[in-house]
C-alpha cells in the first residue's frame, strides 16, 4: 500500500488523482474527516491525524509500502520530516517518494531551500530507498493570480526581472505517479521544469495572448508583498522565507530549465499556455 502525507493539499491531490486514475491502491493522510471525503469517494483509504503524533504516525505507517512526504512549508516541517523518515524507515517502508524543490541548493541560504536540503540528507542517510521530486515553482501561481489578471489586467509578483520555468502540478503528479509504479526509479533525485524559462513579463505576455486581454506585469515592492502574504494569514516564518524565493528569483538562481519531465513522461511538460488554457474560466469576468 502507499500512503499520501499532505494528501489534501495542492501536490498531494494530484498524486492521489494520478493514483486512482490509474487504479492503483493507496491511502491518503488528511487532518479531517471532511478532507478525506473526496478520497474515499475515489476508493481509497483515508487516516486521520496530524504529522506531529508520533502514535498516529506509527499507525498509518503500519503495512505500508510506499510514502510519499509531502508537507507544507513552516517551522516544524524539517523536524516532522526527518521524524516520518525515522518512523517509515522503523516501520519498514521500502521506498520514500519527498517532495523537494529544485531551488533547493547548499548555496540558496533561505529557510524553506536550507530546511530541504537538510531533509534530502537525513533521506538519503536513513538506508531506506529514496526518490526526491525537486519541481520548480508550481505554474499554479498563475492561478492563484486570476483575480488580479481578471479584474485589473495585473500580474503581480516581486520577481523583477528574474526568470523562472514553472512546472505543471499535473506534471509533478504524473512523475510521483510514475516514481511509485514503475521499478528503476529508486535513489535517484528528479529535477523538474516546465518547457520554457520565462520573466514575468513574459509570462504575462502569454497569459495575454491566451485570454484574449491585455496583462501587464507588475514588479511588486517586496514590504507589500509580505504585507500580502500576512494579510492571508500567513506565518511570519513562512512570509520571509517565500519573499527569499522570490528575491532569489530575482537574482537569477533557478536559471535554467531540465529534459526530465521529457525523459520520464515521453511528451515535452506542459506549457504555461496551456496551463492557462485548462483553466480559462478562471480568467474571464
Ligand atoms: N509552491 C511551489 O511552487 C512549490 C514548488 C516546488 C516545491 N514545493 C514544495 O512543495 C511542498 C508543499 O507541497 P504542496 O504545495 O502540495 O502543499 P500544500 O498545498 O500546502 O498542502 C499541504 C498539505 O499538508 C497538510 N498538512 C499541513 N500540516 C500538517 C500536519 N501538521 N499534519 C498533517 N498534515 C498537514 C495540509 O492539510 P490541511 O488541508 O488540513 O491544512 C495540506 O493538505 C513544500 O515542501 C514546498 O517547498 C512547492
Amino acid at each position: 500500500m502507499i500512503l499520501i502525507t499532505g494528501a489534501s493539499g495542492k501536490t498531494g491531490s494530484e498524486v492521489a488523482r494520478q493514483l486512482a486514475a490509474a487504479e492503483v491502491p493507496f491511502s491518503a493522510m488528511v487532518r479531517s474527516r471532511e478532507k478525506g471525503e473526496p478520497f474515499e469517494a475515489m476508493g481509497a483509504d483515508v487516516v486521520i491525524g496530524d504529522m506531529s503524533d508520533e502514535d498516529f504516525l506509527q499507525r498509518a505507517l503500519a503495512g505500508i509500502e510506499k510514502a510519499v512526504l509531502i508537507m507544507p512549508n513552516g517551522e516544524q516541517q524539517q523536524a516532522m520530516e526527518m521524524r516520518f523518515t525515522d518512523l517509515a524507515v522503523e516501520a519498514g517502508v521500502q521506498h520514500l517518494v519527498y517532495l523537494s524543490s529544485i531551488e533547493s541548493v547548499p548555496e540558496n541560504l533561505n529557510p524553506i531551500t536550507q530546511m530541504h536540503v537538510a531533509v534530502e540528507k537525513h533521506i538519503r542517510q536513513s538506508g531506506i530507498n529514496w526518490t526526491i521530486i525537486r519541481p520548480s515553482f508550481f505554474m499554479q501561481m498563475f492561478l492563484g493570480a486570476a483575480k488580479g489578471i481578471r479584474e485589473r489586467g495585473e500580474l503581480v509578483f516581486p520577481a523583477g526581472n528574474g526568470t523562472v520555468a514553472t512546472t505543471d502540478l499535473r506534471d509533478v503528479g504524473e512523475v510521483i505517479r510514475l516514481v511509485l509504479t514503475e521499478p528503476g526509479h529508486e535513489n535517484q533525485s528528479y529535477d523538474l521544469t516546465g518547457p520554457e524559462l520565462l520573466t514575468l513579463d513574459e509570462c504575462a505576455e502569454r497569459i495575454s495572448r491566451v485570454i484574449g486581454r491585455e496583462v501587464r506585469y507588475v514588479d511588486q515592492p517586496m514590504a507589500e508583498f509580505a504585507d500580502r502574504l500576512r494579510s492571508i494569514n500567513m506565518s511570519d516564518w513562512r512570509t520571509q522565507a517565500v519573499c527569499k524565493e522570490f528575491e532569489a528569483i530575482s537574482r537569477g538562481i533557478i536559471d535554467h530549465t531540465t529534459d526530465t519531465v521529457s525523459e520520464l513522461l515521453g511528451r515535452p511538460p506542459i506549457s504555461l499556455e496551456q496551463c492557462i488554457e485548462d483553466h480559462l474560466e478562471l480568467f474571464q469576468s
